[in-house]
């Protein structure tokens, strides 16, 4: 018994998201907090329009994507979360807006039980812990995306994180959500970002240096490896923003030229080109754009 049956989820992008509609296709109620009502209204379109999806591949049946539907409501007051059992803090991926976070609901929480997990990619978790009064119920619960379709979760404890914490989160993201766990140590990357993150930066640094196109050097690693997704193209589906983001957490931590952000990298990021979000990164994704523009389903 976790005694987790309603969940908060704080941000609403990519994995927000993908987290929110976890938890309602497993029948569990969940709330999202968004930083204001036009940003709350952009959240629930994504998992709308991703459970549209779900729908249209046949992949969910039409009565449970309005089940699912039902159990998610999404706000602008953080307030709304005080008495959730389990949030998971999904904002980006910037130290002091996370801190800010983990102290607001620090200070809304009423439950001495209730579970504040980060989605962080590479934030050491103690130091979210360490805003807070309650260390001992914080712990690193990193999703990886796309959440409804991958399966890993990398559980991270920190220093300070209690044993029935991290059992009772483990329990709910693998016996509720379906999810496979492998743990790690509290250090920046933790375990797949440490290593996939130096290969997305050699690749930008291929790309700057002229050594290839974008093209060939994704159709490199899918033709010649079979990976699913070039490192570019993969970048373009993490953000260059949140790829940044990352490398700047690893680089800060472990000092080594292979983590710092190749310039290429942060001229996009200061150029607006996010990847996906954006319609553009290293591709450019019309559908993307095309599917921005639509309407929404009506509900
Ligand atoms: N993108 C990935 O592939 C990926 C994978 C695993 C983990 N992560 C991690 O998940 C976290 C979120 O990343 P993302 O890609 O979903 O980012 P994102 O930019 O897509 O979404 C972040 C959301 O948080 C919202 N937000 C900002 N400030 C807020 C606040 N004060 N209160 C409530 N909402 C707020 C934004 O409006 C936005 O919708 C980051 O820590 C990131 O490192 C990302």
């Amino acid at each position: 018994m976790t005694g987790i049956e309603r969940v908060g989820v704080v941000g609403c992008g990519l994995m927000g998201a993908g987290i929110a509609e976890v938890c309602a296709r497993a029948d569990v109620p969940v709330t999202i907090v968004e930083r204001d009502t036009q940003a709350a209204r952009a959240g629930l379109l994504r998992i709308t329009r991703s459970l549209d999806r779900a729908v249209a591949h046949g992949r969910l049946d039409a009565a449970r994507r309005e089940a699912a539907t039902g159990l998610i409501t999404v706000v602008d007051q953080i307030e709304a979360l005080h008495d959730h059992d389990l949030v998971i803090e999904a904002v980006p991926e910037d130290e002091s807006l996370k801190l800010d976070v983990f102290t607001r609901l620090d200070s809304v929480i009423t439950g001495d039980h209730t579970i504040l997990a980060t989605n962080t990619s590479s934030i050491p978790v103690i130091r979210l812990a360490t805003a807070t009064t309650r260390p001992d119920r914080v712990v690193g619960v990193h999703f990886f995306n796309p959440v409804p379709v991958l399966r890993l979760v990398e559980l991270v404890p920190s220093l300070l994180t209690s044993p029935t914490t991290t059992a009772r989160a483990e329990d709910f993201v693998t016996g509720r959500l379906g999810k496979e766990v492998v743990r790690t140590r509290d250090k920046a990357g933790f375990i797949v970002n440490a290593l996939l993150v130096p290969y997305l930066l050699a690749a930008v640094r291929m790309l700057e240096s002229g050594s290839a196109t974008a093209e060939d050097i994704d159709r490199g690693m899918v033709l010649g490896c079979a990976h699913p997704l070039g490192p570019l193209a993969l970048t373009d589906l993490i953000g260059l923003d949140t790829t940044r983001a990352i490398a700047e957490s690893l680089y800060a931590e472990f000092r080594e030229p292979q983590y710092s952000p190749p310039p290429l990298l942060s001229r996009m990021v200061e150029a607006g080109l996010l990847g996906r979000k954006s319609g553009r990164g290293f591709h450019v994704y019309e559908e993307h754009r095309r599917e921005a523009a639509a309407p929404a389903r009506p509900r």
